[in-house]
């Protein structure tokens, strides 16, 4: 053999090992794109209907209320932002306060009171301020949580703060 076949020689059984790892590499990889395209579909047709609806919410940052759908001064609506009650207050002096109609602690929905000028949960007695949605008195352990309300000509936007 001369000397330039020996050193041929050498350098393939040198590549082969770097061929080797690069073939592993690949199918390592095809292996993971394989799983990630089989098990995404998998995962989201396994997820509960109460995780589907918490994706679908935190994409959910802005309602619209149109005219015909606004409270009176005075009175309250309820309608769903996402999947949760939302509570729309229109008060007397024209301004509006939304507040997430979850009582804070075991999971009612929150009633407006004008008579009493409180927001009142009939579970468990709680209540809640009209206009910062504060505690007043019985057991939840927080406030219900406030959304940003923009009044403008026809329509009332709401949205998460
Ligand atoms: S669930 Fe509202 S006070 Fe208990």
């Amino acid at each position: 053999m001369s000397d330039s076949t020996i050193s041929d020689l050498t350098n393939i059984g040198d590549s082969q090992p770097a061929r080797r790892g690069l073939l592993q590499l690949g199918i390592t990889l095809a292996g993971a794109c394989y799983a990630g395209a089989i098990g995404y579909p998998v995962y989201r047709y396994l997820a509960t209907p109460a995780r589907r609806a918490e994706i679908a919410e935190g994409e959910i940052t802005t309602v619209t209320v149109a005219a015909n759908g606004l409270p009176g001064p005075g009175t309250a609506t309820i309608f769903l932002f996402g999947s949760r009650p939302t509570l729309l207050i229109h008060h007397q002096d024209g301004h509006y306060v939304a507040f997430d109609a979850v009582c804070s602690h075991l999971g009612c929905t929150v009633a407006y009171q004008p008579e009493n000028h409180r927001i009142f949960c009939p579970c468990h007695g709680g209540v809640y301020d009209v206009n910062t949605g504060a505690v007043v008195s019985g057991p939840p352990p927080r406030g219900l949580t406030v959304y940003h309300v923009e009044a403008k000509d026809d329509h009332v936007v709401i949205s998460k703060v």
